[in-house]
């Protein structure tokens, strides 16, 4: 691998994800494209890198993939979910008390841990039997990730990583080694593959974004760009939660920070004009 391949590399990943490969350390970088060599039959990685000039889709999905970091935990950053749960919760169950409609998305879900918790969040309070329509979408940008997700199945490792054994014993159920989650829990998500940096067009008018611990790997007009289009999709008095090391400094236009919450901000900015119009 020399200098020109992961030059390469680097803005290969930064212009189709907005990931800026910050630490260039060959040994990392080989750790993680060792699967996609294995699955191309390529020598090593420099051979890889040297066909990935030619552009084909299925070696630079499998290189983005392999090289975003996947890591998440149940209920990571225990105070983020405690502000969802105490305070961006009651105050929208009032708000929407008459329409019952609630709107989630969880931008970056990994292999599903946070949409999981705040279903979990959200079957606590019994806001299905209450009659509340829930709409909680959950995407990230490496299909195998969502596919995991999807499918709900964790090690031991995992589910020991944030779980309560309480929560692990009502919504889990044990299959070997591994531990499935609830259908009724599975069913609450709406998965899908998505890139940050493609259009939110689809998405419907949100209540609540998660957009945690993603940000941090875009340069800043990138993490912008996304903050931009967060806002635009987001209700007049939605929440944001991003992750604590994710301040939005450079970026305080669209949101107001909630007092003594970190990674809380609340939408301000009235809806821009095209939205407006596209009523
Ligand atoms: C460190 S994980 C964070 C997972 C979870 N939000 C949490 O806080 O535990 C970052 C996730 O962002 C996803 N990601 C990176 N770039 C993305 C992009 N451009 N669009 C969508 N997801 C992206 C990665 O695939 C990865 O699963």
């Amino acid at each position: 691998m020399n200098g020109a391949d992961l030059a390469y590399l680097a803005n290969v990943l930064r212009r189709r994800t907005g990931i800026v490969l910050a630490e260039k350390k060959t040994s990392m970088i080989e750790t993680r494209l060792a699967p996609v060599i294995r699955r191309f039959g390529f020598r090593d990685a420099g051979s890889l890198l040297k066909e990935l000039h030619y552009g084909h889709e299925a070696l630079v999905q499998a290189v983005i993939e392999a090289m975003t970091t996947n890591d998440s935990a149940f209920f990571r950053d225990r105070r983020t979910f405690e502000e969802f749960r105490d305070i961006v919760l009651p105050n929208l169950m009032e708000e929407r008390a008459e329409t019952k409609q609630l709107r989630i998305w969880c931008a970056a879900c990994a292999a599903g841990q946070e949409p999981y918790s705040i279903a979990m969040l959200l079957d606590d309070v019994g806001l299905i039997e209450q009659g509340w329509q829930i709409t909680l979408i959950a995407t990230d940008i490496n299909t195998e990730m969502v596919a995991r997700a999807q499918e709900g199945v964790y090690s031991q490792i995992e589910v020991q990583r944030g779980l309560p054994i309480r929560r692990l014993a009502s919504h889990f159920t044990k299959e070997d080694e591994r531990w499935r989650i609830s259908d009724k829990l599975r069913r609450m998500v709406n998965f899908r593959t998505f890139n940050l940096l493609d259009s939110f067009g689809w998405l419907p008018d949100c209540d609540v974004v998660f957009c945690r611990n993603v940000l941090m790997y875009f340069e800043p007009k990138t993490r912008f760009s996304v903050l931009d289009r967060i806002s635009e999709i987001l209700a007049p008095d939605g929440a944001l939660l991003v992750g604590p090391a994710e301040s939005l400094v450079g970026y305080e236009l669209g949101y107001v920070p909630a007092e003594h919450a970190p990674g809380l901000f609340y939408r301000t900015r009235p809806v821009p004009f095209r939205r407006r119009i596209a009523g």
